[in-house]
């Protein structure tokens, strides 16, 4: 019977021919993302293909992680991610899993693996009030901001962010979720009573009448920034976000605004950033940061592609950045 099985032991006669070694397949570019179905996230696969690239979609939540004494790994349904494997990492990471998503960011980079944004920077920014704090002491125009966690404190927050209408916000909230707009002092402790209830932490914001609804959207890609769009609420709504259905034209941003941007990008340590400034009197407002941004909506009010840009700074980073191979640090 023929048999595919090799004799255990090697006989003498001429010497077998060895296995041909194969080359190790060139590193990929990682995207950690829930969805590889997301327009972002096929626009980045897409344009890194193009480029040559090898993109790889990694599901965040799928990513299990192993710590040992010296040896950081990482498994993606059960198979490992060797470091060698990956040029860079590009983490997409929604609001409702950072804490899940950071853990696994830490640990690409602690496998020495160039991380486009990182970990620090990314935390920094699902914060508001502590990226808030971070844009103010750098010197950045920001809405008036307030914090407090004694319902008889409230009143004296409210004067102080410039008294009524004011603006509530999630400090963890995104896509316009978290941010709701308050008339009364009755309304103010009414809505914080029941967010403290629930165990959010809450800002109160000078409400910024003159932004009227619209807001400006500037996506920063290392030093500069690549496009700029303005978002206008739909009518009878005060948040401009894409998600609220707002509407979006493309904008030649003011050398003013693009500074800004730029600065507040830095200021909170990231590489790629969506920045959201409003129009107040006095100029450039920053009013958050974003470390995954979607350009899903201003790649198609600009017309521009984002994607290629976005990856080949990715790529660029790495070779900058590429570090030390894993071990004792
Ligand atoms: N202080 C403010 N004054 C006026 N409008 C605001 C203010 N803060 C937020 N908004 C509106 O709400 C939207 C969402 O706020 P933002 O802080 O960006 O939170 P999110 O993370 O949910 O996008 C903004 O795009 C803007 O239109
Ligand atoms: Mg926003």
């Amino acid at each position: 019977m023929a048999s595919a099985k090799r004799p255990a032991v090697n006989r003498a006669g001429p010497a077998r021919r060895p296995a041909p070694r194969r080359a190790a397949p060139a590193p990929a570019l990682v995207i950690l993302s829930r969805n590889a179905k997301l327009y972002s996230t096929r626009r980045l696969v897409a344009a890194a293909r193009v480029l040559g690239l090898h993109p790889r979609v990694l599901d965040t939540l799928r990513c299990d992680l192993l710590l040992e004494r010296d040896r950081p790994r990482l498994f993606h349904r059960g198979v490992e991610i060797v470091p060698a494997s990956v040029r860079v990492v590009i983490p997409r990471i929604g609001a409702s899993i950072t804490g899940y998503g950071l853990s696994v960011v830490n640990q690409f980079d602690l496998m020495g693996v160039p991380v486009l944004n990182g970990a620090a920077g990314i935390g920094r920014s699902r914060d508001k009030l502590r990226a808030l704090q971070l844009l103010a002491l750098a010197g950045l125009a920001i809405p008036r901001t307030a914090l407090c966690r004694y319902r008889d404190d409230v009143p004296a927050a409210v004067e102080l962010v410039g008294g009524l209408p004011c603006i509530i916000k999630l400090v963890r909230g995104a896509q316009g979720v978290g941010v709701m707009i308050a008339s009364t002092m009755a309304e103010v402790t009414g809505l914080l009573d029941t967010l403290w209830t629930l165990g959010q932490e809450i800002l109160l914001q000078e409400l910024v009448k003159e932004s009227r609804g619209r807001d400006v959207r500037a996506l920063v890609i290392g030093d500069e920034v690549v496009a700029a769009m303005r978002r206008t609420a739909r009518a009878g709504e005060f948040r401009s976000n894409i998600h609220r259905g707002a509407a979006a034209t493309r904008l030649e941003l003011p050398g003013d605004y693009a500074r800004a941007a730029i600065r507040a990008a830095r200021v909170v340590g990231l590489e790629v950033a969506g920045v959201d400034l409003l129009e107040a009197h006095e100029g450039p407002m920053i009013m958050e940061v974003n470390s995954s941004p979607g350009f899903e909506a201003l790649e198609r009010a600009t017309g521009y592609d984002i994607a290629t840009r976005y990856v080949e700074h990715a790529a660029a980073f790495a070779a900058r950045t590429h570090k030390a191979p894993p071990g004792p640090r």
